[in-house]
């Protein structure tokens, strides 16, 4: 099933920031740079539901800045020790300057 593209943000906006937080059809997302790759997931933690904007990614890993869980952001999974869900990951793709999100095809790998 071909994905449901939607524009999410410039790749300017990412200047200054590693991540920024996007609302895109009514969904509370974030974007991640990481180097040259892009992540996108949800941005409430499936814990206990910190922004995770306000977190920080070295690795390809989003740090919650609540708990300091991470989630590997090809797949989602949490770290290891904690037993709540994995964070919803989105496809990602940039063309030119221009950021956009897969939402119809959603990865979601809950591994409660
Ligand atoms: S709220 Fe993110 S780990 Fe607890």
């Amino acid at each position: 099933m071909p994905a449901h593209w939607v524009h999410a943000c410039r790749l300017e906006a990412f200047e200054n920031r590693q991540i920024i937080g996007v609302t895109v059809e009514g969904q509370h997302l974030v974007i991640v740079r990481d180097d040259d790759r892009f992540f996108a997931a949800e941005r409430a933690c499936p814990h206990e539901g910190a922004d995770l904007a306000q977190g920080r990614c070295s690795g390809a890993k989003l740090h919650c800045p609540r708990h300091l869980a991470w989630f590997d952001l090809d797949s989602g999974a949490v770290s290891p020790g904690w037993s709540f869900r994995a964070l919803q990951i989105y496809p990602v793709r940039v063309v030119g300057s221009d950021v956009w999100i897969g939402l119809a095809r959603a990865s979601v790998k809950d591994r409660q």
